[in-house]
């Protein structure tokens, strides 16, 4: 049901999502558990989740720590990329949704990525015999700018050297990814809410926002507005992933920021607000989850979440055990849309 005051979102899903492990699981999964379906959990962990075992174990902690939103809530398990063996994979794809690759030291927790996509290709014929997507954080270590773009020739070769692998850009931040998007038809995208509203100008155009720094790193007013043409327009092969990646207060407002933006808290109030800005509401569902529940067959949770046009002050932080204090994108800012209980 969609009015231009209120809008009943039906299975939203978020499709990249960071939950951590220990008191900061405990502290945001609640956050993304309470309003959603299902999400995809990032595997990005110290060490990185690379076992089934280690998948399963995790899954029952985020589940534990959504408590009683668990039974409507879908945790869509990732394993961090490296070369497994049929066998693994075999015994991992009950338990499994997708597998993320990313490149070697490109992003937080990325030390034991990979070094070269060629020497990656075994892996990725079995995912593809298998039907097991790829996900990938798609960046170089060129210039920092110049990242996503400098990766985009590599999905080309991917997706034409394993045309039946499904194939996920995370996080697209550019104009030309988005272009991308439709030369190759086993190539699909994740875009975030906020590389959908801020550009690089936000981050360090005038006093530097350590919560706004993020990898890859927020782009040009025209990159910007390529995505959020996309997102309204429900572009089929895009998706909304969050990367809500949060870090404690700490990390981000030192020497030697960590990168990460913590949006699980207003996601969908600020989506919301974003399409009725942009009097694109009716597109909301497929780019909150119609489109990834096509494109994946997926099936989560029957669940429904309302949202309206009633101001809401997103908190100043979020705080947890012991002293922990995570600082959310736009804190303290009233924002026109809210979650109705
Ligand atoms: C993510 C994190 O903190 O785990 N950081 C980020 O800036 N997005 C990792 C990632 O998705 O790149
Ligand atoms: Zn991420």
């Amino acid at each position: 049901m969609t009015s231009p005051d209120s809008i009943t979102l039906h299975r939203p899903l978020d499709m990249h999502l960071h939950l951590r492990d220990g008191d900061m699981l405990r502290l945001v999964a609640p956050h993304s558990a309470s309003n959603l379906a299902g999400a995809v959990i990032m595997p990005n962990l110290v060490p990185p989740l690379t076992s089934v075992e280690m998948l399963t174990a995790y899954r029952g902690r985020i589940l534990a720590a959504a408590g009683p939103h668990a039974a409507s809530f879908q945790p869509l398990m990732t394993l961090f990329f490296q070369h497994y063996t049929e066998a693994a994979l075999a015994a991992a794809q009950p338990h499994l949704f997708a597998i993320k690759l990313y490149p070697h030291g490109v992003t937080t927790n990325s030390d034991s990525g990979i070094h070269s996509i060629d020497a990656a290709e075994p892996t990725l014929k079995l995912m593809e015999a298998m039907g097991i997507p790829l996900l990938v954080h798609g960046e170089t270590t060129g210039f920092v700018l110049d990242r996503e773009a400098e990766f985009l020739s590599i999905y080309g070769r991917l997706a034409t050297r394993f045309p039946r692998l499904r194939i996920v850009m995370e996080h697209i931040t550019t104009a030309a990814a988005v272009a991308l998007l439709d030369r190759f038809e086993n190539l699909h995208a994740t875009v975030t809410g906020h590389h959908l509203v801020i550009t690089l100008d936000d981050v360090a155009g005038g006093l530097l926002q350590p919560h706004l720094f993020c990898k890859p790193i927020a782009k040009r007013p025209e990159d910007r507005d390529a995505l959020l043409a996309a997102a309204l327009a429900a572009h089929p092969r895009l998706m909304l992933g969050s990367d809500s990646a949060p870090h404690p207060q700490h990390a981000k407002e030192c020497c030697g920021c960590a990168a990460g933006v913590y949006t699980a808290p207003l996601l969908l109030p600020r989506m919301a607000q974003l399409f009725a800005e942009h009097g694109a509401l009716e597109n909301l569902q497929a780019f909150v989850s119609d489109n990834a529940i096509r494109i994946h067959g997926l099936n989560p949770p029957d669940k429904s979440v309302t949202l309206a046009r009633q101001p809401w002050t997103v908190p100043s932080a979020y705080e947890g055990d012991p002293g922990l204090k995570v600082i959310p994108w736009e804190a303290g800012r009233e924002l026109l849309w809210s979650i109705q209980a």
